[in-house]
């Protein structure tokens, strides 16, 4: 059996075919309509979520499944004191696969030591998000036609921003893949990610603190919002949070290829009056999350469809 951790949990060849078959399930919805007939979904979030509940939520009902599951952890006997490893025995004998969201890192890890049924991290602390890294992935690879020979530009909280962690470690696996890390002082990348992962694999990278100096030459910009969940103090999040407004007027010094993506939720990170650039391409990527996970719920049921 097999759980979903971290992007670096498949081989590139093995993210190829995924992606492929987000492909064909994209092109062809009702070939897959009845796939998981019979199956459910356990979505087991003790974190607010919009776009990772509900977007495994809608892939397996896009897929014939049924779905179940806690929003909150007030919702749940965790709020009684019950452990993350009591629920996932419980839960492995109510569903067939579960996605799990947690404040601690390392739970879902804890879950899938526990557990009879895959279990997929939707996202742990500041620690990786994984899915949405399928997601970014089929997203550019969607929109470039490549996933290597790029410079990307991530923006933001890099420090607490789980998304930016998740996506350096399965991007440094592609060849010519350059980073420009965009961040105030405070919430530069942690340095064990730079040594660990970027140094380790000769990926060449400068920082930055002005967006204006990096935009220009960019091949795409992932923005990210600054993390108030994972502040210890609300002033430091105030003095932090609208370090970066991406507008109109910064995307003037971008290449006309340049896209924007966002793991979203936004706060003020991109003005709205950016949304209708062409290369505004943060909510195609949240289509784009739908037929990943669809991917990658047929992949871990191991469920193949002719
Ligand atoms: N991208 C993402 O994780 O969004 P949610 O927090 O809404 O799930």
């Amino acid at each position: 059996m097999r759980h979903l951790m971290s992007p670096m949990d498949f081989s590139v060849e093995e993210l190829e075919k995924l992606m492929d078959l987000a492909g064909d399930i994209e092109a062809n919805p009702a070939k897959y309509a009845h796939a998981c007939e019979g199956k459910k979904l356990a979505t087991l979030f003790y974190e607010p979520s919009t776009r990772t509940r509900l977007s495994h939520e809608a892939a397996m009902l896009n897929l014939g499944g049924n779905i179940m599951g806690f929003s909150s952890a007030d919702s749940s006997s965790a709020s009684k004191g019950e452990s993350v490893s009591d629920t996932i025995r419980t839960i492995s004998c109510y569903a067939d696969i579960c996605a799990m969201r947690h404040p601690k890192e390392g739970a879902p890890m804890v879950a899938c030591r526990h557990s009879s049924i895959p279990v997929i991290n939707a996202g742990d602390g500041g620690h990786q998000h994984p899915t949405q890294t399928l997601t970014d992935l089929l997203t550019i690879r969607s929109l470039k036609g490549h996933l290597g020979n790029m410079t990307i530009g991530l923006c933001g909280d890099l420090k607490f921003g789980r998304t930016v962690h998740s996506l350096i470690h399965a991007l440094v696996r592609y060849t010519g893949i350059q980073f420009v890390l965009i961040s105030p002082e405070e919430l530069r990348l942690p340095s064990y990610i730079r040594s660990d992962v970027l140094d380790k694999n000769k990926i060449p990278y400068r920082e930055v603190v002005r967006l204006e100096d990096a935009l220009p030459n960019l091949d795409l910009l992932y923005m990210t919002r600054v993390q108030k969940e994972r502040f210890f103090n609300e002033e430091d999040y105030v003095r932090m949070k609208d370090f970066y407004i991406l507008d109109s007027k910064k995307m003037e010094l971008a290449p006309k290829d340049m896209y924007v993506l966002h793991p979203l939720p936004r706060v003020n990170e991109i003005s709205v009056e950016v949304d209708s650039d062409p290369r505004a391409a943060y909510f195609k990527q949240v289509q784009y999350g739908v037929y990943i996970r669809m991917a990658l719920i047929l992949t871990l049921l191991e469920i193949e469809v002719k």
